[in-house]
């Protein structure tokens, strides 16, 4: 018998390696143990196989990708079996390259099982992760950290997925037998650790339970295929998860009150129209100042963007910033936090803000439309251009941050923010840079959205945008810097 020893408990590189080798040296499987360095049974095992330094002179062994693709899947499985079966599926495709196919055979089965339940269990992992803010990052950046226990060892396979996601926060999931670390540059794998390791709830998890009960739809409510979806096990990790029995206990009353209420939005024409009907408009009263207008905001209903959006997200920073920046519409974190410019985008915004040597805790920061505007694709919220009737239809709230801040200069990104601020649609090219005085009112400068940067998929073409938008904040600094604060005036 020879024993083979891989590295670890998924170590897929050195299981096809060691394969090929045996597999060139004519070894059968049943005579083959393999064992992972360290394990227990490995102690007082016969030496360890050593191929032969140079690679098995033949050509390789031919196998469909297929095999490969899912090998380096199964690899991660907890079945102890795993890389014994992997080399005696590898060795019948030698004989019989459609083996595959033999969807009969208890390996191939097996195969195809192990499959599914390592992408069910990457797939819950991306559903399922937590992250919790453990500091505010000292070098400006947020850390967060998740624990989460998977059924299988399957954190290499779902920790890039977080890295796409969350390029601009530094994050570490800690899972039993594994733990994944991100920090801007570079995703390291280490030992696992405990529950313990990460530290306790904070205010994301507010978030979540805020997210998760405006998502809650009574009406749709389907327990067995909840549970399905969002299996039991995963619950004791989840904070939004206590919420869940007495939304399920709720549903059916609440769903019987949402068949009773009227519509609650109307088309923002429809109730134009119906007060000219009716001969007079019945104004909510207007709020007086930023907290109140903040309050108002909260409880929007102008357009029909607030019955999938789970907040509005209001404008922050000083009352009398002489700088206001104004994006297009909250993203998918921001409608999450509550928080504008918190997502990708607005953590490129704040890096170029300080390459023209602006302070974004001096700016007062909000966006053209105040409710998430997306398309559900899967389990993600695909961001979607507010269209001009939304962009106008906020303008109500915009205009009245404007009237309590009273900013010297305002910063529109992009041409959504531009219809917001000037009341009309623009050609950002035409007009980027440029101050344009507005009679008395706050002066304007359009740019480009920080998100348009993102999507530029040439990294020269990226750095020399990146340049120009930091030119255009750098002459809405220097129009500052010449400017007395109008309100001083
Ligand atoms: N994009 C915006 O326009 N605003 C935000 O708040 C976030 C992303």
């Amino acid at each position: 018998m020879i024993t083979v020893e891989l590295q670890s408990p998924t170590d897929f590189d050195g299981w096809r390696r060691l394969s090929r080798h045996l597999l060139a040296e004519g070894v059968k499987p049943d005579e083959v143990e393999w064992h992972i360095e360290g394990d227990a049974g490995t102690l007082f095992a016969t030496p360890a196989y050593q191929p032969h330094p140079a690679p098995p002179s033949s050509s390789g062994p031919r196998v469909p990708k297929l095999f490969i693709d899912r090998a380096r899947r199964v690899v991660c499985h907890t079945d102890t079996s795993r890389f014994i079966r992997l080399y005696r599926i590898l060795w019948r495709l030698q004989q019989d390259g459609a083996y595959l196919s033999r969807i009969t055979e208890t390996d191939v089965k097996w195969l195809e099982d192990c499959d599914k339940a390592i992408r069910r269990d990457v797939h819950k992992t991306h559903a399922f992760v937590r992250f919790r803010q453990v500091n505010a990052g000292a070098a400006g950046r947020q850390e967060f950290a998740a624990w989460f226990e998977p059924t299988h060892r399957t954190l290499e396979l779902s920790a890039p997925f977080f890295q796409r996601r969350f390029p601009n926060m530094d994050w570490i999931i800690v899972t039993p037998s594994m733990s994944a670390a991100w920090d801007g540059t570079m995703l390291r794998y280490a030992e696992g650790g405990s529950k313990s390791d990460v530290t306790p709830a904070d205010a994301v998890e507010d978030q979540w339970r805020t997210y998760f009960k405006s998502i809650f739809n009574p009406a749709r409510l389907k327990v067995t295929a909840m549970t399905s979806e969002m299996p039991r096990k995963y619950w004791k990790n989840l904070p939004e998860a206590d919420l869940i029995p007495n939304l399920i206990a709720t549903a059916s009353e609440r769903a019987k009150s949402m068949q009773l209420q009227p519509e609650r939005a109307p088309n923002p024409l429809a109730e134009v129209l119906t007060r000219r009907r009716i001969g007079k408009a019945t104004p909510a009263p207007t709020p007086q100042t930023l907290p109140e207008t903040r309050k108002a905001l909260s409880a929007c209903t102008r357009c029909p963007l607030y019955k999938d959006a789970s907040q509005s997200v209001p404008g922050e920073g000083p009352t009398n910033a002489r700088l206001m920046i104004v994006g297009e519409q909250p993203g998918d974190q921001e409608d999450i936090s509550g928080r504008p410019f918190v997502g990708p985008a607005g953590q490129l915004l704040d890096r170029v803000l300080v390459d023209a040597g602006l302070n974004r805790n001096e700016a007062y920061v909000t966006n053209a439309v105040k409710h998430f505007k997306f398309q559900p694709r899967g389990k993600r919220r695909m961001h979607q251009r507010p269209n001009a009737g939304e962009i106008d239809t906020c303008r109500w709230w915009l205009d009245l941050e404007r009237r309590h801040v009273q900013p010297d200069l305002i910063i529109a990104l992009g041409a959504s923010a531009a219809r917001g601020v000037l009341g009309h649609s623009i050609k950002v090219s035409d007009m980027r840079g440029k101050i344009l005085p507005q009679p008395g009112a706050a002066s304007v400068l359009v740019t480009v959205h920080p998100a348009y940067l993102l999507r530029l998929p040439d990294p020269d073409r990226a750095r020399t945008e990146r340049q120009r938008f930091a030119q255009d904040l750098s002459a809405a600094r220097a129009f500052l810097e010449g400017t007395a604060h109008r309100t001083n005036a």
